[in-house]
């Protein structure tokens, strides 16, 4: 693994950078990548979006909920979001994170939350995406989904090809609009695969599964050469256009976007909007630090320098220590 890449994921992980970040506003460049700050400047993002035949799905940012209060104002957030989606008629579904709603609280605390968002969608016929996050997450998250699907039939969640035991997972829940991915979180080799190669062969094999045994497919990247291997692939197959979709970042390749909107394919875009964009953003830089030509232009802005250079002190105070551990 990369140094840019610990170095980004160390600074995603930063509270004190995260609770600076929301009180500073769009910063870096994080603009580009994220709707606004508020439900109102998101709505406007999204109908410009729709506007061009892209549906989209929003994700109310939010990290570190280690306290009730803050699930509880995450909650009424989604719940003016649904509320948003259904006044303003928008081509539009939810994606949210189970830790936002308290999954690190309790997890009966937890449940009840997205019960009630998930209740609310349904009688809207919104759907609602579960973002996965970290292994220690995936379990508890699956079971709320479990007990959640005997109810409601307007969930489902996503795949991280990097873990060894997608496969499993992809099959069981097969009957479930599922969004496929590659993964994003820093895992252990005795849980996922480390090897880009690897990853990516695994990415295709469980598509092409769930292309042919799914029920509806979401397939989230940014890499052409999945996307043109995609194109193929339901063309030999014959999959139907509605089988499936494509998914992409809000603000990344967008050309790309609206090309394959243009040529008849489904496509989301992923909104994520809301002050809490601190841990999102740096997350997007860790994968592709190319991404950073984002930050480049806002790097005489004074807040920017402080906030790189605290992260770039405790990153390399971190990896002394960790030397000195041995
Ligand atoms: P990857 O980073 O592997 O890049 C492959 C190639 O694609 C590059 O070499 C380059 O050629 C091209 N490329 C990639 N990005 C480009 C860019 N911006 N511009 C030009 N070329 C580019 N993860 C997770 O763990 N849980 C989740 O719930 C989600 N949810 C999610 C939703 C959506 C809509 C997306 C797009 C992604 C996620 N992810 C996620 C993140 C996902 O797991 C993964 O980390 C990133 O998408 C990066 O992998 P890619 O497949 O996009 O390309």
């Amino acid at each position: 693994m990369s140094v840019a890449r610990d170095f980004f994921m160390a600074l995603s992980q930063n509270k004190v950078l995260n609770s600076g970040a929301k009180r500073w506003g769009l910063k870096l460049g994080a603009q580009s990548v994220v709707a606004g700050t508020t439900v109102e400047q998101m709505v406007e993002s999204v109908k410009k979006l729709n506007a061009k035949g892209i549906s989209v799905t929003i994700d109310n940012l939010g990290e570190f909920v280690f306290e009730k209060q803050e699930a509880l104002e995450a909650k009424t957030q989604i719940l003016a979001v649904i509320e948003a989606i259904h006044t303003h008629e928008l081509d539009a579904h939810i994606s949210l994170k189970p830790t936002q709603l308290g999954l690190d609280v309790d997890y009966t605390f937890c449940f009840d939350n997205l019960k009630e968002i998930v209740a609310k969608a349904h009688a809207y016929a919104i759907f609602i995406n579960f973002d996965m996050e970290d292994y220690g997450h995936l379990e508890p998250s699956f079971n709320i989904l479990d007990e959640l699907s005997k109810d409601y039939d307007n969930i489902g969640t996503v795949i991280q090809a990097y873990f060894y035991e997608a496969d499993e997972n992809l099959q069981k829940y097969k009957d479930f609009r599922m969004r496929i991915v590659k993964g994003a979180y820093k895992e252990p080799e005795h849980l996922a695969y480390q090897d880009k190669k690897d990853i990516d062969a695994n990415y295709i094999r469980l598509i092409e599964y769930h292309l042919l045994h799914g029920k509806f497919s979401s397939i989230a990247t940014h890499d052409h050469h999945v996307i043109n291997h995609v194109k193929k692939f339901v063309e030999e197959h014959n999959i139907s256009k509605d089988k499936f979709e494509f998914q992409m970042l809000y603000g990344f390749r967008t050309d790309l976007q609206l090309e394959l909107a243009n040529e008849g394919y489904k496509f989301c875009t992923y909104v994520p909007f809301g002050v809490d964009w601190y841990g999102y953003f740096m997350r997007r830089l860790a994968e592709r630090p190319q991404n950073l030509n984002l930050v480049a232009k806002q790097m005489f802005n004074k807040k920017t320098n402080t906030l790189l250079g605290i992260g770039a002190g405790a990153f390399l105070l971190g990896r002394a220590s960790k030397r000195r551990k041995g």
